[in-house]
This record gives C-alpha cells, structure tokens and sequence, in this order.
C-alpha cells in the first residue's frame, strides 16, 4: 500500500518597500530596527511558486529551487521556518484532533520556482519565503479552509499570524503575504509576537498606480541586505536618527498618503525614503555602494521630470526608489506610464536583438499593486 502524499501549491508576489527597512535588533528572530511599509505587485510575472508535499515516506526533509536542490542548514533560516510551522501544526491542529495525520513529524518535499529570472537582481527572497510559508501553512491545515490532499491554496484565516513566520525566512518577506499597500510594524517585544505584516490597503485601492522595473544590472549584488545591514547597525551613526527621528513620522505621512492616494506626498517621501537608505549605506563604515551611475542617471532624469511638471501643474509624476542594488523601481499613475518609457528609451535604447538579462539596462515590465 503507498502511503498517501499530501500536497498544497501557493504562490506570492514581488513586494517593494517606500519606506525601506534596514537594520535589524534580532538577528535571529529577524526583528526589525525601524517599521517598513511596500507596494506588493500583483503582476503575475514577478511571483513565487511552491509546492510543498508531505508523506510519511519520504526520508528527509528536501528543497528545490528552480528545480536545482539546495542544501537545507539545520538552524539555518529555512529551517527554522518549518521548525515553527510544525509547532504551530502540532500545537493548534494534532493535539487539537487526535485523528488528523501527524504531519508534523513527517518530512516536506519542497519545490519553488520564480517566474522571473533569479539572476535578475530582483528580490526574490520576500516572495520565495512569502510563498513557502503559505503552501506550509495551508498543508498543516493552519488556516480557515479545509485540509486535503492536492487542495490549492487559498488566502490564510490570519496573514499576520503567517507573516510572522515568513518574518524569519527574510524580513521583507512578511509583507509579500498580502497583496496592496503593507506595512511591517516593528513591534516592542523581545520575542517578536508584535513584529508582523498588517495591510494598509487593498490593491482595489488605487488601481492607477503603476511600479515600472528597470532592470540595471542583473548580476549579483555585492553586498548581501545581511550582511549590509549588519555593518550598518553596527557603525552608522546615521542609521540611529533615521530610527528615532525620521521612520516614524514618515510611516504616518505615507500611510495618510496611500488612504488619501495622494500622489504627490507618495513620491516624495518614497524618494526621500530611499535617498536615505542609499545615506545611511554610504554612512556605513567601511561604505557599501547599491547605486551605480545609470541608477543616478535614472534619479537624474525623475527629478527633471518632476522639476518640469511641477513647474507646469504642479504636480509630481513620478517616484524612483532602489533596494539593495543598482535596479531603478519607478512609481506613477497610468497616464504617465508612456511618457516615462519613452523618456528611458532615449537615454537608454534597449538593443532588443540582445540576449534578455544581460547587463545592459531593460526595462522589466509594468507592475500595479
Ligand atoms: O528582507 P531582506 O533581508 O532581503 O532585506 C530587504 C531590504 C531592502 O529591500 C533594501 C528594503 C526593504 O524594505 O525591502
């Protein structure tokens, strides 16, 4: 007789922070210094999926990315992701009903694919451990809908309550559990109960904001965001009036913004955001460098944009802002979209006779919440 496999696919998207984080208080349990707040995009070519399966038969606990098997490092974060799921299964589910499998003492099988290139220089981590701790969760049953082999994955009873697990996983992680507008608070405690993602708004919310994705460079960053921000911690004096004076003042400014779809309170603090990160890099001893010069090229050409605009209407229309690396993410409403492209196009043609994802600049696609 073989015995039964049980098997739940969930998939998540890209998010990318307005108010980045950086900076952690808890290495281990990945508490944040400063609260953070993203756009999650809902384009389904920026998306994590796995598939997760549980059988009694299987001999260990295995992982696949993009179908290439990864070592999994005991205490490492991954584990210890499936560490608190399977608590968490034991805990609110077996011991709860004494006739569901013991899925908590048997071994995962998990298999997860980025729909975009890895190599692209894009965040993958949020999405990937976003996704993982989805199909985990709906596997052990630990959300509203009934559990059965081969179920698809549908939205979990609590995404706070599993933001807290993908918290572990990677940090920006947490937020990738909701769609829309998301804010990570940081939270007081020493454990880490209060650390979670809480939705802000929907994506139905503001459906003409866009998230263009240029793509700088697809190599691999320098410095990791770990390790990156471990040395930040530890030396930038900067980092510490950022915590205190700056983040909590723009957390509201922007979360008023977002309700009121505000565009022009959005895009400045979302600049002014990531300038500071990009500062507070730069501040960090011995310095870390994300942006290159066609990232400053691309802020260059935003702010000129916005000058011009400004001068005529009034109006800001658009937003750079830039993670842990040189690729420009660039924020507006749909009327501008057009006018933006082709703004980038003429500084930087794109050979379309290229291979994709080389290193020349591209222009990755169009993102809305
Ligand atoms: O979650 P991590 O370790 O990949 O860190 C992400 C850090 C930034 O992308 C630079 C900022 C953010 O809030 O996403």
């Amino acid at each position: 007789l073989m015995s039964p496999v049980y098997q739940v696919t969930a998939s998540a998207p890209v998010n990318i922070a307005c108010i980045k984080y950086w900076g952690k208080r808890d290495t281990t349990l990945i508490l944040p210094t400063n609260s953070s707040l993203s756009v999650t995009l809902s384009q389904d070519n920026l998306r994590s999926t796995t598939t997760s399966r549980s059988s009694s038969s299987f001999e260990k606990t295995r992982l696949w990315l993009n179908g290439v098997e990864e070592v999994i490092k005991p205490g490492a974060r991954l584990d210890r992701c499936l560490a608190e799921l399977r608590r968490m299964r034991k805990e609110n589910v077996e011991d709860k009903d004494p006739s569901v499998p013991k899925l908590s003492t048997w071994n995962l099988h998990i298999a997860s694919y980025n729909n975009f290139p890895t190599a692209a220089g894009l965040a993958s981590s949020a999405s990937g451990f976003a996704a993982l701790t989805a199909s985990v969760a709906a596997l052990y049953g630990l959300n509203a809908f009934p559990q059965h082999p081969s179920s698809s994955y549908s939205p979990p009873a609590d995404a706070s309550q599993l933001s807290l697990i993908a918290r572990q996983g990677s940090g920006s992680a947490c937020r990738s559990l909701f769609g829309g507008f998301v804010a990570w608070e940081m939270g007081k405690d020493s454990n880490g109960r209060d650390s979670l993602a809480i939705q802000v708004a929907p994506e139905s919310h503001w459906p003409s904001l866009h998230a263009l994705i240029c793509v700088v460079n697809s190599g691999k960053k320098g410095t990791s965001s770990t390790a990156g921000m471990q040395e930040t911690v530890l030396t930038s004096e900067l980092l510490k009036s950022r915590i205190k004076d700056v983040v909590p003042s723009r957390m509201s400014s922007i979360t008023q913004a977002i309700l009121a779809k505000d565009f022009d309170s959005f895009a400045k603090i979302t600049m002014q955001d990531s300038n500071q990160f990009h500062a507070v890099c730069l501040d960090t001893f011995p310095p870390i460098f994300y942006l290159n010069d066609v990232s400053r090229a691309i802020i260059a050409i935003i702010t000129e944009l916005n000058r011009v605009s400004v001068e005529a209407t009034g109006h800001l229309v658009a937003a750079y802002t830039f993670d842990a690396g040189p690729n420009a993410v660039i924020y507006t409403e749909s009327e501008n979209i057009k006018t933006i492209i082709q703004l980038l196009l003429n500084y930087f043609p794109i050979d379309f006779a290229a291979s994709p994802f080389n290193d020349s600049f591209q222009l990755f696609g169009v993102g809305h919440p």
